[in-house]
């Protein structure tokens, strides 16, 4: 059972701190020798906004504390900040009795987490002073179904889902999860344009607003299912003793989903014992690793962030006692912001170098050794084919990008007196899960098709096939070379040039 907040000792700040470890350890499952006070719970931790919110509300429900005081957004950017905000809070109402907490205890003495929102649309009715007003039943049902999509894209608890909350500062719902939703929302509508301008839209009822002049007047809202990419086929392994990979050591950052996931996948079928690296997706990575020795494979999974030192340190020390070395490292892991320049801060620019950039060289020369010592080994980094071309919103990620493709023909020149080569995988626009963060994702897929000869975008299978050949033993003279993988999406015009502006 929780302590009374206002027991004595219970609210001194070393305890509340202790507690607040706590409530992170049971939401995020990280041991908690790293939830310490000071570590920056996104950019050190990789606890991303949705398990932020999740931690707020578990905080919330062990302190008692009333909903328009949790702890989260800008004031909360580390644990010793939370409990500093939870300390406040305590002693503002200890003027004020408070009521007893009467959370369900667990072995931990830490409420459990918040229940994921459901997956299906809700539409019960929500009871918020602006709902119960006088609104049409169209209304209503537009807010909740615009919540419940929130809840489902970010699964925040609905309840934590207020309709004046700003987005981003007060929820910590980031533009690139807000063009995620705002991509499903317009499915979920079923509208052809989203609400503009996107860019001014900070809270729900803003957007709910902006919907509703878009739907038509008496048109019920459409309730299109909702489908989520999956990449992976599980498959089972071939029983050939000659897979190209056999008795090799690959690590695939950045795996637990997407196009590494695939990869990962792929280098286990062709006998590689593969190491799994994920970091805001954590239980992703696991199951990646998981599903590799299901299926008959040999996999590690790996936490921690390529941007963060320390962590790379742990990684590549854990690799090296676990499997004895290393011989293919993909470079997959990436961050940058989806979004025109004016919607890019600095902190995103430093966020998308340290990932593409430093990350990437601190793998490299990590793995260097690791790779000498068994007489080489080779390199792929990933690309954009936008990082030579224009394409409107993908600034961020195609100026870092073009650095990526930089560093991997400097990495083949100083690596290769120890026999390793570094390639890289240029990829276009591929079908799965980033394709639907642009905010006008249908529209321009259905550009991007138009102007691919063929017509047809590349899967991760197809960014896999090639990864797998530079890996390989048949691409031993193909060195610092930049491999396009775009199905010649980059070398037409046409679907490149910003949308032309509504008259
Ligand atoms: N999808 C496309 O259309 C496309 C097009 C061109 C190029 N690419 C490139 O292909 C690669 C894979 O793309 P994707 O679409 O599958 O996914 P993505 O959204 O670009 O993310 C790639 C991976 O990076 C990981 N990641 C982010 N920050 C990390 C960090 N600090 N440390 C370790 N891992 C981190 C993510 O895992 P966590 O959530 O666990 O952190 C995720 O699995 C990327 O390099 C991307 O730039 C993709």
């Amino acid at each position: 059972m929780s302590a009374h907040p206002s027991q004595q000792g219970a609210s001194a700040p070393s305890n509340i701190l202790e507690r607040v470890r706590q409530c992170a350890a049971s939401v995020t499952r990280y041991p908690l020798d790293i939830l310490t006070g000071e570590a920056q719970l996104e950019d050190e931790l990789g606890i991303d906004s949705v398990k932020l919110a999740e931690i707020a509300a578990v905080v919330g429900r062990e302190f008692n504390l009333p909903p328009d005081r949790l702890p989260r957004g800008g004031k909360a950017p580390t644990l010793g900040a939370i409990a500093g905000l939870v300390t406040q809070v305590l002693g503002e109402s200890r003027a004020a009795p408070v009521p007893v907490a009467v959370a369900p205890s667990t072995p931990a003495g830490v409420s459990p987490p918040m229940p994921v929102a459901p997956t299906a649309p809700v539409s019960a009715p929500v009871r918020t002073g602006l709902e119960m007003g006088a609104r049409a039943d169209a209304g209503v049902e537009l807010e909740s179904r615009v919540r419940a999509v929130f809840a489902r894209v970010t699964r925040y608890p609905e309840d934590l889902l207020t309709l004046h909350a700003d987005l981003e500062d007060e929820l910590g719902i980031d533009s690139v999860k807000q063009a995620e939703v705002m991509a499903v929302l317009m499915k979920e509508l079923g509208l052809s344009e989203g609400p503009k301008p996107a860019g001014r839209l900070r809270t729900m009822a803003a957007i709910c607003e902006a919907a509703r002049a878009l739907l038509p007047s008496a048109a019920p809202v459409a309730s299109a299912p909702v489908s989520r990419s999956v990449h992976v086929v599980a498959a089972p392994l071939p029983s050939r003793l000659d897979l190209p990979f056999v008795g090799k050591v690959a690590l695939v950052t950045g795996s637990g989903k997407g196009i590494g996931k695939v990869i990962a996948t792929r280098l286990a079928r062709a006998g590689a014992t593969v190491v799994v690296n994920s970091f805001h997706s954590r239980e992703d990575g696991e199951k990646t690793a998981r599903d590799i020795v299901e299926a008959g494979g040999k996999a590690l999974h790996l936490w921690g962030s390529v941007a963060n030192e320390e962590h790379l340190e742990r990684m590549f020390s854990t690799l090296g006692e676990k499997l004895g070395g290393l011989d293919l490292l993909v470079c997959n892991a990436s961050n940058g912001l989806i979004g025109p320049f004016d919607r890019i801060s600095p902190r995103d620019w430093d966020k998308a170098f340290r990932t593409c950039i430093t990350g990437t060289y601190e793998c490299a020369m990590r793995a260097r050794p690791l790779m000498a010592a068994r007489g080489g080994g080779a390199i792929v980094t990933m690309s954009t084919s936008m990082s030579q071309r224009y394409m409107h919103d993908l600034g961020c990620q195609g100026v870092v990008k073009a650095g990526v493709e930089s560093l991997t023909r400097y990495l083949a020149a100083e690596l290769a007196p120890d026999g390793i080569r570094a390639n890289c995988v240029s990829a276009g626009p591929v079908h799965g899960d980033l394709l639907g963060m642009f905010p006008d994702a249908p529209e321009r897929v259905a550009r991007w098709e138009a102007a691919t000869p063929g017509g047809r975008l590349c899967t991760a299978d197809d960014v896999a096939d090639v990864t797998e050949l530079l890996l390989g033993p048949k691409t031993q003279r193909v060195n610092g070379a930049i491999w396009v993988v775009d199905a010649g999406l980059s070398g037409t015009v046409d679907g490149l040039l910003p949308a032309p502006r509504p008259s």
